[in-house]
């Protein structure tokens, strides 16, 4: 099928990469020129595992293709995926005046009926609304079938997931629109493609379920599912409170809990907590969803306040360890919200950054991807592409996320580099044994 994608970010890109992959004729266009000019130039504008090299297949195979005329990017599919930003607002609820303009491009620009699909996450009532503005501003000349189609792509591993989904749920008020989605997705739900994860020898023989659903149910599955997980985060992060307090550790809290196929043992890491453009957003306008048809999401707001309240904790560990901050030399060991992204937008390691700044630390930061964004936000700090760089003269080391490349340091060799051998650790990465056998001082999340 011929499918156009409107906004080429994180979603976007995958989105248009993987259905091309998997057979479709893709054409992706963005506001953002300079991204078009270099993905038309063969580069690749964000760090996704797998993206590269799907992209260039697809390139190769003339399969996918770039344009920064949104006209002829949306002349082109006969599905139009949106999948610009809907970011929060000052009072938390999405702006959604990206997507309002788009469904006036597609309007003003359409020539054929086009079944278009928001991708990006929205809150309940928008695919209605979408509609309705769609037929208002093309003046009911063409038809227009909207369809709901959340994405459940986590950065770092989207490309996988969007192979591998555990379902693909499709919001639609008619059943071709079902249909179009269901012939979309099928390369991927029945295996027919070649797996960029797998090298084409994927286990088991199906993928997810396809799931049909009203378009108010999609766009709730969506932000259901998001704040769930912050929720269960959240819940995980209290107990590590709890356990500090009574002398007991979160680790062999959680694990048992998570063997009871009821509870799941997933996000259930305690720490510094959840960053990232997902959930903090989606939490927020969830629970202002909620409140504008009068029901109160009590639980999310305190999921928020607790997650908003794991850098005063982390921050409190800090504090007591050092004593004094000002004018210590402090290494901060990841910088991405989490690992295997270079993505810093709404980072826990950010915040923490930015208030040791205040407090007149020294900060020399490490990060395997995410340095590049951070330095235009904190030229004052200084960054270092070796970890052991970092770590040279600190009075402290203090974990902010959780990259592989940080659970296997050679803490003995840091040990020789450090001004003091104090590590406080925001990701729970390292055991408390072991460090203290080390000699340091070793201070991590409901585990004391
Ligand atoms: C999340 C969802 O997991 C995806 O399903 C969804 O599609 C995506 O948002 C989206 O809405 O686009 P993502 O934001 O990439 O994906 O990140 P996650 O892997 O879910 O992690 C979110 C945050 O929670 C990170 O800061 C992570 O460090 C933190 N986290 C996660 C914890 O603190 N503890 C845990 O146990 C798990």
């Amino acid at each position: 099928m011929r499918i156009s994608v409107i906004g080429c970010g994180y979603v976007g890109l995958v989105t248009g990469a993987c259905l091309a992959e998997a057979g479709h004729d893709v054409m992706c266009t963005d506001i953002d020129t300079d991204r078009i000019s270099q993905l038309q130039s063969g580069g690749v504008p964000i760090y996704e595992e797998h993206l590269g090299e799907i992209l260039a297949s697809s390139r190769k195979a003339r399969r996918i293709s770039f344009t920064s005329d949104t006209g002829e990017a949306i002349r082109f599919g006969d599905a139009i995926f949106i999948c610009v930003g809907t970011p929060p607002k000052d009072d938390g609820s999405a702006d959604l005046s990206a997507i309002d303009h788009v469904a006036q491009q597609i309007a003003a620009e359409a020539r054929s009926p086009k079944l278009v699909v928001e991708k990006s996450t929205v809150p309940a009532r928008t695919g209605l609304e979408l509609k309705r503005v769609l037929d208002a501003y093309s003046r009911g000349e063409l038809r227009f079938r909207v369809a709901s189609n959340p994405e459940f792509l986590r950065e770092g591993t989207a490309v996988g997931d969007f192979f591998h989904p555990d379902r693909v749920v499709v919001g639609v008020d008619d059943p071709e629109a079902a249909g179009q989605l269901r012939e979309i997705y099928s390369p991927i739900l029945d295996r027919k493609f070649h797996c960029p994860i797998h090298r084409g020898r994927c286990p088991g023989e199906r993928n997810g379920e396809f799931l049909v659903t009203t378009i108010n149910s999609a766009e709730l599955i969506k932000h259901a599912s998001n704040s769930f997980l912050a929720l269960k985060i959240s819940y995980a992060n209290v107990l590590a409170d709890l356990c500090e307090k009574i002398g007991a550790n979160v680790e062999e809290v959680t694990h048992a809990m998570g063997l009871d196929p009821r509870i799941g043992g997933q996000f259930l890491k305690a720490g510094l907590g959840f960053g990232g453009f997902c959930f903090p957003k989606d939490i927020q306008a969830f629970i202002h969803l909620a409140a504008s048809v009068g029901v109160d999401f009590d639980i999310l707001k305190a999921a928020e306040r607790v997650n908003k309240q794991r850098i005063d904790r982390f921050l409190d560990k800090v504090n007591k360890a050092l004593w004094v901050v000002k004018g210590k030399r402090l290494a901060v060991l990841g910088l991405a919200f989490k690992a295997n992204t270079d993505d810093i937008r709404f980072a826990p390691a950010l915040e923490v950054v930015k208030r040791l700044l205040d407090e007149g630390a020294q900060v020399h930061a490490t990060d395997p991807e995410a340095m590049p964004r951070t330095k235009k936000i904190f030229p004052q700090v200084s960054f270092h592409e070796d970890p052991y760089e970092a770590l040279q003269g600190a009075h402290a080391a203090l974990i902010c996320t959780e990259w592989e490349i940080y659970r296997r340091l050679d803490w003995d060799r840091a040990a020789k580099l450090m001004a003091r051998k104090l590590v406080i650790d925001g990701r729970n990465l390292y055991s408390p044994q072991r460090m203290k056998e080390l000699g340091f001082e070793y201070h991590s999340f409901g585990r004391e």
